[in-house]
């Protein structure tokens, strides 16, 4: 076991090191309008639930280069999407990950159906089986990279995915990333009984 008191740079880069270590990742597909009314659609695996009262998720975009199109849409507009990535979607969810100029948007370029949110502008991806539509809840600047938390103002779920009103995990075939291109499926279950 080696500890680590320093840039690791034995283990490679400390984003190989961490991204590999953090597996599987959720991934939130992240939907934003611009200003401008260019609809945005990029996947972030730095994700996850943060608060359940009030209900509160995060994404981190990483990087010391200029912002990316989805967190600076979310600091001017205050609004984005989650769209949950179910095995027939990653494909699509990957294809969004391209670097487009400024004003393409990766709904059109992968041609993804949208669907109209509720409360916010941005819209969500018409297929994606759970979406939660999100408010700017706090940016938070570490180093380079930013931490965006989100409140969640309201919930789409299909029924497909539903028993008696319910989410149901056997029905939602949610994907993990691993290390690069590497993801997980989530077929492979088991049940484990936590102690009193
Ligand atoms: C599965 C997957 C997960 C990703 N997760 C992140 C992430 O957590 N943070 C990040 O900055 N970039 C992440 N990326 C890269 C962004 O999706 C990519 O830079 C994208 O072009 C950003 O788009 P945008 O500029 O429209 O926001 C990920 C890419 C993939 C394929």
């Amino acid at each position: 076991m080696t500890t680590l008191d320093g840039p690791p740079a034995e283990f490679g880069s400390p984003y190989r090191l961490l991204s590999t270590a953090v597996t599987p990742r959720p991934i939130g597909w992240i939907s934003t309008r611009s200003p401008e009314g260019v609809d945005n659609l990029a996947p972030y695996s730095f994700f996850n639930v943060v608060a359940v009262e009030p209900p509160v998720v995060m994404f981190a975009p990483v990087g010391s280069r200029d912002l990316k199109d989805t967190p600076q849409n979310v600091k001017t507009t205050e609004q984005f999407v989650v769209n949950t990535v179910t095995r027939d979607l990653v494909e699509q969810m990957n294809a969004t990950s391209a670097t487009l100029p400024v004003g393409e948007s990766e709904f059109d370029h992968v041609d993804i159906e949208r669907a109209e949110s509720v409360v916010v502008e941005p819209p969500r991806v018409a297929a994606a089986k759970v979406a939660f539509e999100c408010e700017l809840y706090e940016w938070i600047e570490v180093g380079g990279s930013v931490l965006i938390l989100g409140e969640v103002v309201y919930a789409h779920v299909d029924d497909e995915v539903l028993t008696e009103g319910k989410l149901d995990i056997e029905k939602l075939d949610t994907v993990g990333r691993l290390a690069g291109s590497q993801y997980a499926s989530t077929v492979d279950r088991f049940s484990i009984e936590r102690p009193e």
